[in-house]
């Protein structure tokens, strides 16, 4: 029967639409739709494959289905096809379309970067150190505290978080902090962004920072996230007309539509990232700074981010200064990256050098 079905011409057709046809592997899905131009959607079922086309006997073969979407991960490195067969279940026709996927790991589509050393510094951390006083004692009470505290017998030792550390950051520069945990990053950011003042040293700016620095730092918990999005927008430097008209893309982005008058204390580490990331970057900011913020988000969001973070740093005259123990994403991200190990600069260069020997230390 289905023979004689398909001897005719299908009196239908479907439209195969994507989402792009190139992608990175780690960082991208691509989703296809087959769109029927005839007839209840109801009434086809959809058939989707790939094959790597440089092996193919690497086939990803999904069942037929009813739904009409697919989303593709890249398995890895290379050229597919993809192939979707739509079958009308009254008649028994089918309708075949391919489509050409090319993925990579992100080297290929990073634009290219020189770097000028006469060119205007945005950042320029000039011997900077940190030292913090950590109570030498510990006190069981704060009757204890007080009473040591009048008696000038307070003892206090000095913790150098930051040793004089030097680089600086160019206009456009996607640049990167690496070292092991406890070594100063987010320290080194807070003193960047004015949250901490440097001990020694000089730390200048020029320009406006959109800072994600500390999860919740610039929220209050006790708010609903709408409030919490005119504060912390408020603290970006904001004005109130400003957020009103882009409130939606950020709510939009946090894909939080439905939460919106729940207090924050209430959210997810998570759904409060997502909050910070949307406000941050829905304007272009001279200097984004992303401390880790990504890495309570899941995979669909973490992805998100690092798509918005490449278009600002694509755009290149955003200065994006990232925080990450994702060796990979710092290594697809930034242009140079400074290595700072237990408060002392080890490196600082091209990523593919300090991002080598950093990953050295685990040999
Ligand atoms: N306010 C503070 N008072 C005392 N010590 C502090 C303070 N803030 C940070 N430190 C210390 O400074 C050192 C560096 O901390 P920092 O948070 O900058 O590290 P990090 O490189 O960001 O680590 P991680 O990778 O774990 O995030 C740590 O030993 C930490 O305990
Ligand atoms: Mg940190």
């Amino acid at each position: 029967m289905a023979q004689n079905a398909q001897d005719k011409a299908p009196s239908w057709d479907f439209r195969l639409l994507a989402s792009a046809d190139h992608g990175i592997v780690g960082e991208d899905n691509l989703f296809f739709d087959a769109e029927v131009t005839q007839g209840d959607e109801r009434d086809y079922r959809y058939h989707y494959t790939w094959v790597n086309d440089a092996d193919p006997t690497e086939i990803g073969d999904d069942t037929e289905r009813e739904r009409s979407t697919f989303g593709f991960i890249a398995p890895h490195v290379g050229d597919f096809t993809l192939t979707c067969v739509v079958r009308r279940v009254s008649d028994d026709q089918t309708v075949t379309k391919t489509a050409p996927m090319h993925f990579t790991d992100g080297s290929e589509l990073r634009r290219t970067y020189v770097y000028d050393p006469n060119e205007e510094s945005v950042i320029k951390v000039d011997d900077v150190s940190m030292v913090f006083n950590i109570a030498s004692e510990q006190f069981n009470s704060l009757k204890e505290y007080f009473i040591a505290l009048m008696r000038h017998e307070l003892k206090f030792k000095e913790f150098r978080a930051l040793d004089h550390i030097n680089f600086e950051v160019k206009r456009g520069e996607a640049f990167g902090l690496v070292g092991t945990n406890g070594s100063g990053k987010s320290t080194m950011l807070k003193i960047i962004a004015g949250v901490l003042e440097a001990s020694e040293g000089k730390c200048t700016v020029n320009g406006t920072i959109a800072p994600l620095i500390e999860l919740g730092a610039g929220f209050d918990m006790e708010l609903t996230a709408k409030e919490n999005i005119y504060l912390n927008g408020a603290l970006l430097g904001y004005r109130k007309d400003f957020i009103d008209e882009h409130f939606q893309d950020i709510v939009d982005f946090a894909e939080l539509q439905d939460f919106m008058e729940m207090p924050l204390k209430n959210y997810s580490s998570g759904m409060v990232a997502r909050i910070a990331f949307s406000i941050a970057t829905i304007t272009e900011p001279d200097i984004l700074i992303v401390d880790e913020a990504l890495s309570v988000g899941d995979f669909l969001f973490q992805q998100k981010c690092a798509r918005r973070i490449r278009q600002l740093v694509e755009s290149n005259h955003v200065t994006v200064l990232l925080v990450s123990h994702d060796i990979n994403l710092v290594e697809r991200m930034c242009d140079r990256v400074c290595w700072i190990e237990k408060g002392h600069q080890r490196m600082l260069g091209p990523t593919a050098e300090v991002c080598a020997a950093y990953k050295g230390l685990g040999e």
